[in-house]
C-alpha cells in the first residue's frame, strides 16, 4: 500500500518550491471564523456561490446542443428526450438557477440582520447586491431560452412592464425585444446576454464580493460586539471552517440532485405567437413580488399612473436598501440602528406577501 501522506507531501514540497504556496496557507490558518448562534447564516454565501458553480459546469454542457434560432425548442426538445441524460442536466441548471436566487436571497437577509453591511463591509453589500440585480437577469434572460408557450409569454408580460413608463418602450423595442413583438432576434439577444456578457459581469464582480470577504472576515452580529473579545469563540478558516463549508455544499447539491431528478424540469408546447396567452401566465416566483406590487398599486390608482406609481414605490424601496449602510451607522445597536432593523423586517415580510398573494391573483 503506497503512504499517500508521503506522495502528499512530496507532491506539495515539489509545488511549493516552485510557487511559494507556503505564505498563501499560512494566511489562510490565521483567518478565523466566529462561532456563536448565528454561525448556521455564514453558510449561505458560500451555498450561493457552490450553486453558481453548479451553473457553470452544467450550462455549458447545455450549450453543446443547444441551437439559438429557429431550431430553438427543437434542440431543447432533444436535450430533454433524446439525449442521454439530457434530462438531467437541463433539470439540474433550472432548479439550480432557483435555488441559487433563494440562497441568495436568504444570504441577503442573513447580512441585513446580523448588520454586516456596516463599516467597512458597505462595498461587500454594494456588490453584493450588483449580484442578485445579476442573478435575476441570468434568470429572466435563461427563462425564454426554451420557446416554450410559457417562457415566451411569460417574456413578453415581463418585457411589457418596464415599457409603461414613459419613453422607455421604444428603447427596449429597440434594444432588448429587437422589434414590437418577442421574436428570434429578442431571443438571440437573450442567449448572448445570457451565456456572454451576463458571465463577463458576474464573474469580476464576483471575484471582488469575494476578496472583500477575504479582506475584512466575517462580521459579528451586533449581541455579539457587546461580549468582551476574550470571551468570543473562533474556529480557524483553514481546515475547519472549509471542511465544514464543504460539507454543506455536499447537502446544497444533494437537495438538488433529489429534486432534478424526482421532478424534471418541463418542457410545453411550443410557443405560438399567434395564439392568445395561455390562463395563468406569470413570472418566476423572484419576479412575483414586484409583478404583484405593480397589479395592488394599479387596483388604488387604475390606468397607466397606478403602473407608474408602482414602478416609482418599488424603485424608492431598492435604493432605500441600498443606502441602508449608509443610514446605520451605530455599531452596537440604538435606535436608529433598531429602526432600520425594523425596516428589513418590513421588506422581507412584504416581499414574503406580496409573492404568495401573487400566486392567489392570478387569473
Ligand atoms: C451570487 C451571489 C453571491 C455570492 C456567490 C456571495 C458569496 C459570499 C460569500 C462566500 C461570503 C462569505 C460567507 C458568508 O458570510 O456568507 C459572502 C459574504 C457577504 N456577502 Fe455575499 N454573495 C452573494 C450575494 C450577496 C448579496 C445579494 C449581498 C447583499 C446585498 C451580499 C453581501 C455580503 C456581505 C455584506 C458579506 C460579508 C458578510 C460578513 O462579513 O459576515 N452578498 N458572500
Amino acid at each position: 500500500m503506497p503512504d499517500l501522506k508521503k506522495i502528499g507531501q512530496a507532491v506539495y514540497g515539489w509545488v511549493n518550491e516552485r510557487l511559494d504556496l507556503d505564505p498563501v496557507i499560512e494566511h489562510a490558518r490565521a483567518k478565523t471564523v466566529p462561532v456563536h448562534k448565528h454561525t448556521f447564516w455564514y453558510y449561505w454565501g458560500g451555498i450561493s456561490l457552490c450553486l453558481f458553480l453548479v451553473q457553470v459546469v452544467t450550462g455549458i454542457l447545455l450549450m453543446i446542443y443547444y441551437r439559438p434560432g429557429p431550431d430553438a425548442y427543437a434542440s431543447v426538445r432533444e436535450i430533454t428526450y433524446e439525449i442521454h441524460f439530457g434530462w438531467l442536466i437541463r433539470s439540474l441548471h433550472a432548479w439550480s438557477a432557483n435555488l441559487m436566487v433563494a440562497a441568495v436571497l436568504v444570504h441577503m437577509f442573513s447580512v441585513f440582520f446580523m448588520k454586516a453591511y456596516q463599516k467597512p463591509r458597505e462595498f461587500g453589500w454594494w456588490t453584493g447586491l450588483g449580484l442578485l440585480a445579476l442573478c435575476m437577469v441570468f434568470g429572466f434572460s435563461g427563462y425564454l431560452l426554451p420557446m416554450d408557450e410559457l417562457s415566451f409569454f411569460a417574456t413578453k408580460v415581463g418585457l411589457s412592464i418596464p415599457g409603461i413608463i414613459p419613453g422607455v418602450e421604444p428603447i427596449i423595442s429597440k434594444i432588448v425585444r429587437a422589434g414590437p413583438e418577442v421574436n428570434e432576434f429578442t431571443l438571440q439577444r437573450f442567449f448572448t446576454l445570457h451565456v456572454v456578457v451576463l458571465p463577463l459581469l458576474f464573474i469580476p464582480l464576483l471575484a471582488f464580493h469575494l476578496f472583500l470577504i477575504q479582506k475584512h472576515g466575517n462580521a459579528l452580529p451586533p449581541a455579539e460586539r457587546l461580549k468582551p473579545a476574550a470571551g468570543r469563540k473562533t474556529i480557524p478558516f483553514f481546515p475547519n471552517f472549509m471542511l465544514k463549508d464543504l460539507a454543506v455544499w455536499l447537502i446544497a447539491i444533494n437537495v438538488l440532485a433529489l429534486l432534478a431528478a424526482f421532478y424534471p424540469w418541463q418542457l410545453g408546447p411550443q410557443a405560438d405567437p399567434i395564439k392568445p396567452a395561455p390562463i395563468g401566465i406569470h413570472p418566476e416566483w423572484y419576479f412575483m413580488s414586484q409583478f404583484e406590487l405593480l397589479k395592488v398599486v394599479g387596483r388604488f390608482l387604475p390606468g397607466v399612473s397606478g403602473e407608474v406609481a408602482g414602478i416609482g414605490l418599488f424603485t424608492i424601496g431598492m435604493v432605500l436598501w441600498a443606502l441602508v449602510p449608509l443610514f446605520d451607522l451605530e455599531t452596537t445597536g440604538g435606535r436608529r440602528g433598531r429602526a432600520i432593523t425594523y425596516f428589513g423586517l418590513f421588506m422581507l415580510a412584504g416581499l414574503v406577501a406580496l409573492t404568495i398573494f401573487g400566486y392567489f391573483d392570478l387569473k
